[in-house]
């Protein structure tokens, strides 16, 4: 399948590289066509990979990953052109860290809102689905680095089909189904965009990100 990643940062590079790595051609999608990180994003890959403008990787994408910085994601894909993203799904992974104020960073939005629900409501013929943001990248494309992969990660949307599409490649990307819980709509975006905080500080006191929820009962 061709995907569309956005965004030229460490996420961007590791989700494209999985996707290639499972068989996919990606094009990765910055404000620039020859952004210094998206060029040596392709060159590792053998014309399996290439890259453009958030247009370009858009127009490319069957799927679109949104994986930019969640202050300028709406930015980003006003740039990427609705007329691209219609019909189709966005895995949104950004997170709404505000870093303006320095360290610890707030959230953009939050409450009675989210970053998922903020690109559904702006771009409403795509199917947005909020997925891995609450993990590391690492994690997100090798589950099994930790726990024998057996933790938890979330999907929410609005259309049941498109959350179906997300588990699969969940699924490629080394999750086991049972450990993918569907939360609900876009709206159960806020409570995994809200939990970045407690992330943050799990970070800060154990001084590794390869950790993770997992869900008992
Ligand atoms: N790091 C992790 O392990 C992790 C885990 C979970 C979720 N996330 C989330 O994943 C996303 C990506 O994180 P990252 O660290 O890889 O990259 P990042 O530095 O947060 O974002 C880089 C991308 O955002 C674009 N961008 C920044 N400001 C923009 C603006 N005003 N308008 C349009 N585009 C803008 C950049 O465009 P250019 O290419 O043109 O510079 C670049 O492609 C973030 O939302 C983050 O919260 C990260």
């Amino acid at each position: 399948m061709n995907i569309a990643v956005l965004g030229t940062g460490n996420v961007g590079a590791t989700i494209g590289s999985k996707l290639i790595e499972v068989g996919h051609s990606v094009m990765m999608g910055s404000r620039t066509a020859d952004n210094e990180k998206a060029k040596a994003f392709a060159a590792k890959f053998n014309g399996e990979a290439s890259i453009g403008t958030f247009s370009d990787a858009a127009s490319f994408g069957e799927i679109i990953f949104n994986c930019t910085s969640g202050v300028g994601s709406l930015e980003a894909l006003k740039l990427a052109d609705e007329k691209n993203l219609i019909g189709k799904i966005i895995i949104d992974l950004a997170n709404p860290l505000d870093f303006s104020k320095g360290m610890p960073p707030s959230l953009s939005i939050c409450n009675t809102n989210s970053l998922g629900e903020e690109i559904q409501m702006a771009f409403p013929k795509a199917k947005v689905v909020k997925a891995l943001n609450t993990m590391w990248c690492g994690i997100m494309v090798n589950p099994g680095m930790i726990n024998g992969g057996n933790h938890t990660t979330f999907v929410s949307g609005n259309d049941v089909e498109a959350k179906e599409e997300v588990k699969k490649i969940l699924t490629s990307f080394g999750w086991d189904e049972k450990n993918i819980l569907d939360l609900g709509d876009i709206t159960k975006a806020r409570g995994t965009e809200m939990y970045l905080p407690l992330w943050l500080s799990i970070y800060g006191a154990t001084n590794t990100g390869a950790f993770n929820i997992k869900i008992v009962s």
